[in-house]
């Protein structure tokens, strides 16, 4: 094994000695101890705290010396190393008892798939530098549009996550609704300023996108949603049909398949028909919920997503890859290469015209790409739609236990249940939750409740804002999570909810 004290200028004429390079039986026996750790940290993952607590100044003390490293170091010591800070020192969220924000349990095929991809190294911009990772993509690409139900034929790519998704489905948009040459001439150049009708329970995204490509935040007009989150139909016509009199145009309806907070799907089926109404790009982020469309029991408000011209969803969310896969699909691909296509005199990339290889760097927003569409064309083909169907339908069941759970204890209430999604909150038997100061005390109590549970490492819930009521809130995304994993849930909020509020009361007191 080479370390860089034993660097030796070599005679480049025949041979390297490169610092970097490997045996490949050093390759073996690395990796077999690396795979030998790892097996044994999922098989006890169970056994983990969730989460370590540890400061920002404690865990940078345990990376230890902060000097650029000079002279090189054993290999097989620093994976020992390493892999025991990451395992001892990180947020499990493939702990069967995570249900933060939106991240999944990753599947396990994922990360032996991330090694070969690396391994090989394809750069999935362009088929000649990647032929047979291009024809996977291409492949994962309709897979998953069969597994939501959208059209085979569509266009569309891997992306690193949500945001990404979002934002080419965004620039697609822009590109084929403008009435002038937006890609030349800007939206300066706008004869009519392009406006986009989001909820207002949409991801944060859509600000990103609006200030990142010009159109600007108030160009995002954020209507208004019912008791249950989903978008009002009458508000989207007239916010439209505003804008329209006072000479805007109107381009884009952003609906959501699962939205972040409460999981809520817009009727998708009937922004559709508004969206004909008025010749509006119907885009669906689906990110989190879309994978649910495949379930036989599916709403027919989920299964409208196939109408949409574009969708975003994230194979790293709800089909359990490991970060980062997230995915565009757009109905009509001419659209993606009308955005996003360039063909500079250095690249020779283009075919013949009879046999046109696809180039991805035409699809999207990166250039040099990586072989993210291994690990979920590898889990696909691993459990196949029945074994997703499966796994889906468990979270949404396991969910919809937690729902009851919480109903049946006396100091919990529901917020809210969609797709895999549960908000709750504790309210302490003699609270008066009618009032103002109650209202602001269950807000002030519930906040703490979750700082005190995130920081626990027992179990771990993020929180949603429902019509200004803080609650608690698990997404199940989480192969690994039983029944016992919620009863226990419910059992620690109570506590935590009683401790925390005896001590915040007591403070009120001695004040
Ligand atoms: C509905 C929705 N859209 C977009 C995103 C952003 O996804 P990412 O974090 O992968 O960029 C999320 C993340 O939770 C989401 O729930």
């Amino acid at each position: 094994m080479k370390t860089g004290s034993s660097v030796k200028q070599a005679n480049l004429k025949s041979e390297r000695n490169a610092p970097l390079a490997m045996s490949g039986e050093e390759f073996r026996v690395l990796g077999h101890q690396m795979v030998d750790q790892i097996a044994v940290f999922l098989d006890g993952i169970r056994e983990r705290p969730v989460t370590v607590a540890s400061s920002p100044i404690a865990l940078r003390q345990l990376l230890g010396s902060d000097e650029l490293p000079v002279n090189g170091a054993k290999a097989d010591e620093l994976f020992t190393e390493t892999s025991r800070l990451l395992f001892e020192n990180s947020l499990l969220n493939g702990h069967p008892r995570f249900w933060g924000y939106i991240t999944s349990s990753a599947a396990p095929i994922g990360a032996l798939a991330d090694l070969l991809a690396s391994a090989v190294n394809p750069n999935v911009g362009a088929a000649v530098l990647s032929p047979v990772a291009t024809e996977i993509e291409a492949q994962t690409v309709r897979w998953l549009a069969d597994l939501i139900g959208y059209p085979r034929d569509c266009g569309g790519l891997l992306v690193s996550g949500g945001n990404m998704a979002n934002f080419v489905a965004f620039l697609a948009a822009t590109k084929a609704k403008a009435s002038w040459d937006i890609k030349n001439d800007g939206t300066a150049a706008a004869e009519r300023r392009l406006v986009a009708y989001v909820s207002t329970e949409t991801h944060i995204w859509i600000d990103k996108a609006a200030e990142l490509f010009g159109l600007g935040k108030s160009s995002i007009r954020q209507v208004p949603v019912d008791a249950d989150q989903k978008m009002l139909i009458p508000a989207l016509i007239s916010a439209i049909e505003t804008d329209i009199s006072n000479g805007l145009q109107p381009f884009m309806v952003v609906a959501a398949a699962g939205t972040v907070g409460t999981g809520a799907v817009d009727p998708l089926p009937a922004i559709k028909k508004v969206c004909e109404r008025y010749g509006l790009w119907l885009h669906v982020d689906g990110a989190y919920g879309a994978p649910a469309a495949m379930l036989p029991d599916a709403s027919e408000d989920l299964r409208g997503l196939n109408l949409a011209d574009s969708v975003a969803l994230d194979p790293h969310k709800w089909l359990y890859s490991p970060i980062e896969a997230g995915c565009t699909l757009v109905r009509d691909k001419r659209y993606l290469i009308d955005a996003f296509s360039h063909r500079p005199a250095y690249y020779n990339f283009n075919g013949d015209g009879e046999n046109d290889p696809i180039n991805f760097h035409e699809y999207g927003l990166q250039n040099s790409r990586g072989f993210r569409a291994l690990k979920v064309w590898l889990a696909i083909k691993h459990v196949g739609r029945e074994g997703y169907e499966k796994m889906i339908g468990d979270d949404i069941r396991l969910a919809t236990e937690l729902f009851q759970f919480v109903e049946a204890e006396p100091m919990l209430e529901t917020g809210s249940h969609n797709l895999s999604i549960t908000t709750f909150r504790f309210v302490p038997k003699d609270l008066d939750s009618g009032t103002a100061e109650g209202s602001e005390y269950l807000n002030k109590l519930n906040t703490e409740i979750l700082n005190r549970i995130q920081k626990g490492g027992e179990v771990f819930v993020s929180n949603a804002l429902i019509d200004g009521r803080y609650f608690l809130r698990a997404c199940i995304v989480n192969f690994r999570t039983t029944t016992s994993d919620l009863e226990a849930l419910v059992e620690i909020v109570v506590r935590i909810g009683k401790e925390v509020d005896a001590e915040l009361r007591s403070a009120t007191i001695a004040v």
